[in-house]
Order: structure tokens, then sequence, then C-alpha cells
């Protein structure tokens, strides 16, 4: 897989000018979103490549992440000519640059993209790192590719328009980062005021924590070794985040992560020596921004069947990235059943109200 370039944008407009400017291309598409045609386009539709762009828009949320929508960007871009040389930009959250990435890696073998997301979740995970893809089968992410965008512009100025629900989900893959790169990023993370957003602090700390992906993702492309660090908190969290679905009380990505954060970090102190007085500031971290998620005893065989499938595990072996310390990653780890089920007792002893 090719290294991405990725651009922390100064001017938006100058980067992605200068972005589709080193790109050769015949013709020039456009994808957006419902909201993000409304929300973002206006931004950039200045630059007379962008005016002149074929704009396909589809419906937003994850709902849409489909092979329907799939077929539809498939189907315009063939029906508007475009060529093997053509180029296309995707311009939303990770929903849409992961269907859009994945069309444009399929349509013709594949012709260039560049991402600009719009969300925090997108900007710090989504779109880096070269995961395209879309649910199939009721399965997230079941069908895709790996493939880089040719750019990735990060323009944080987006990030003025979100609420602070999404604000915080992104946030936990950006406290993923830092604990699994280095305690001072860690504790810049950590002093961060999420209920008064010093957007240009943000925009310093987006910086970074992409270059921490963007390091793991160059060293392991594919995720056959050190990028399953990007799982830390991600085996429980997609646990919690498929009980709190099945039970119509839907929570966002990054909510599920935080919590799996703490679950996952209890885990690393019991088998590979996290230090306690680290695990209890994530704690208060996260007990602060995200709440805690409720559930009882009764729950614990149906998260643990969650966790067993997981698609990141081989025959039936839970899976888990844990932590030594800040950035010893441990790879690869088992967790006996009895010890998850007493990590659950601790998160609901240590997060509840
Ligand atoms: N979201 C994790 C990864 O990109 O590998």
């Amino acid at each position: 897989m090719n290294k991405q370039e990725v651009i922390l944008c100064d001017s938006l407009v100058e980067n992605l000018s200068q972005a589709i400017a080193r790109i050769p291309h015949d013709r020039l598409f456009l994808l957006t979103d419902e909201h993000t045609h409304t929300l973002c386009l206006p931004l950039i539709s200045d630059i007379p490549e962008v005016a002149s762009a074929k704009e396909i828009i589809i419906g937003a949320e994850d709902v849409h992440k489909n092979l329907e929508t799939l077929a539809q960007v498939w189907m315009e871009l063939s029906t508007q000519g475009a060529s093997r040389k053509s180029l296309l930009i995707n311009l939303g959250g990770g929903m849409l640059t992961d269907l859009g990435g994945f069309a444009a890696s399929t349509f013709k073998r594949g012709i260039a993209f560049i991402n600009i997301p719009t969300t925090l979740l997108a900007m710090v995970d989504a779109a880096v790192g070269g995961k395209t893809g879309i649910n199939f089968n009721g399965l997230k992410n079941e069908i895709g590719c790996f493939s880089p965008a040719a750019s990735v512009l990060l323009e944080t100025e987006f990030l003025r328009t979100l609420d602070q629900a999404n604000i915080c989900s992104g946030y936990a893959e950006m406290l993923k980062h830092g604990l699994i790169s280095n305690q001072r990023h860690l504790d810049e993370l950590l002093s961060f005021d999420m209920n008064r957003i010093d957007y240009a602090l943000l925009k310093g700390l987006v910086g970074e924590s992409v270059k921490v992906k963007e390091e793991i993702v160059a060293n392991d492309p594919h995720e056959h070794g050190i990028r399953k660090a990007l799982n830390l908190g991600h085996t429980i969290g997609h646990a919690f985040e498929s009980l709190a679905l099945a039970e119509g009380r839907p929570v966002l990505h990054g909510y599920a992560v935080a919590w799996g954060l703490v679950c996952e970090l209890y885990l690393s102190y019991i088998y590979t020596g996290f230090p306690k007085e680290l695990l209890q500031q994530v704690i208060y971290f996260v007990r602060s921004n995200y709440g805690a998620y409720r559930f009882d005893c009764k729950q614990y065989e149906q998260l643990y069947e969650l966790m067993k499938h997981d698609k990141k595990n081989s025959n039936g072996i839970i899976n888990f990235t844990l932590l030594r310390g800040v950035g010893e990653i441990a790879l690869n780890q088992q967790a006996e059943q009895r010890i998850i089920n007493e990590t659950f007792d601790f998160f609901r002893e240590n997060m509840g109200e």
C-alpha cells in the first residue's frame, strides 16, 4: 500500500487546489451526503475545478453504508463518463469516506481519491489508513479493501459545527492513540477540557493523533501485526456497541470505545501490569466525559458471546490488544472468561454515578 499524504490544512481551499493539481485526472467527481452537501460543500465550491465537478449525493448515516448506495455511486460514475483517470473527492464522515474509498478503489479496477473528513472520528481514524468498505449481511465493514487515498485533507474548522457528543466520540480514538504512543501526548489529552473546547489546541492534538496512526499504518498497512494496536478498547467496545444496538438504545462508536478502553486497561492491569494510577486517571476522564454504560450481570454472557464473534478473532479465541504501560503494546493476548466477568464488575463499580 502506498503511503498516503495527510495534510493538516491551513487553508482547505489552497490545500485542496494543490492536491487536485498534483493528481493527473480527466474528470473530477465529488461525493457528498445530504448534510455535507449543504454544510461543508460551500467551503470549497469557489474552487473552479470543484464548481465544475460532477456531484454524487448519497444518504447520510450508517444505514446507507450498503451495497445499494455503493451501486448508486458506481452507476453515477459510469453514466457520467468517469474513466480510469478520473478523480473522486469524498467529503463527509467515516461512513462516506469508507464507502467512497471503496467505490473509487473498485471502479475500473481503481481510480484515485481524496478524502476530506468532516467529523472528528473520520479525521483521526476512518479517513486515514486506507481501510475502505461497506456493511453487508448485517455485519459491519464485511466487504472492503485496503486502499489508501491519494491525499487526506484535515480541515479542523469543520469541528466547530459538530455537537459535543460527536466531538467526544472522535476524541475516544485520540485517547486510544495517546495510550499506545507516549505519556506526554496522553497527558495533553487527559488535561483537555471537553466542556470548553479550545479549537486551536484541538487542531494541534488532531495533528499529533493522526501521526500516531500514520506511523503504525506505515509499518503494518494490512494489519498483520502492530496495526492491531489500533484495536485497543475495541474488542469490548464493539460488544457494548452491539448490545446497545440490539437493545434499541444505540450509542456513538466512540462512547463504546471509551468504555471499552476502561475495561481493556483493567485487563491490562491484571494481565500485563498496566499501572493502577494511570487506569484511575483514564476512568476519571471517561466517567466525566462519557458517563457510564449501564448493564447488569445477566448480560455478561451476551457480551462475552458478542466478543467471541468479533471478526478480528481467529479459531473462536478472543484476541485482545493490551498495554504494559503507555506505548508498551502487548498484542494477541487472551483473557479467561472469569476475569472478563470480573472486568465487567469492576466497570460497573467504578463507572457508576
Ligand atoms: N480503525 C482501526 C484501523 O484503521 O486499523
